[in-house]
């Protein structure tokens, strides 16, 4: 593999998996809080990056060996509108400028592998920040979003509110390679 395109899927799985743990810290907050359903939101999401961080490590397969990875981490514990605000930072940083640089790279390089795991992350991360978008407003008029169940592919972390598509319409899988969280 080129090394560019392998130092993006590094600090790509760095990004994925910070994303994921913080998301669940936040999941507790919002639970405390009394906004369940932020809770649930920011824990399906959490179940998505996990599905990008391994689709990562698994392009790496051939790259063995322990190596520093730097990678864009936002900290902080405040009020669950904030902790959203910093989910649509986040994930507006990944679609403006990490996933569609790192795509286009592996583009340019010819990596068809490293392509389809950015393509599946960057189209997963615009619903991600959308959805985050509405259950803040929702947040800042002091309610608990309402929310419906929330499908996760488990091959490209599409995420979809309501019923389980018959097909992911990013990847193709089918309905039994859905989880719920409702
Ligand atoms: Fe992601
Ligand atoms: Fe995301
Ligand atoms: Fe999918």
């Amino acid at each position: 593999m080129h090394d560019m395109t392998a130092a993006n899927l590094r600090s790509a799985f760095g990004g994925e998996c910070m994303a994921h743990t913080r998301y669940l810290v936040w999941a507790n907050r919002a639970e405390q809080n009394g906004f369940p359903n932020v809770g649930r939101l920011f824990r399906a999401i959490a179940h998505a990056e996990s599905v990008h961080a391994t689709n990562h490590f698994t392009e790496l397969r051939n790259e063995v060996g322990a190596l520093l990875v730097p990678s864009t981490a936002g900290f902080g514990i405040g009020t669950t509108s904030e902790n959203l605000q910093g989910g649509i930072e986040g994930e507006t940083f990944e679609i403006n400028e990490l996933y569609p640089t790192y795509l286009e790279t592996a583009k340019f390089q010819g990596e068809g592998g490293a392509r389809l795991s950015f393509h599946y992350a960057l189209s997963a991360e615009k619903i991600h920040a959308a959805m985050y978008t509405q259950a803040k407003q929702a947040v800042d008029g002091g309610k608990d979003p309402a929310l419906g169940p929330v499908q996760i592919c488990e091959v490209c972390g599409y995420t979809v509110e309501g019923d389980m598509p018959d097909k992911c319409p990013i990847c193709g899988a089918t309905r039994d390679q859905f989880r719920t969280f409702a």
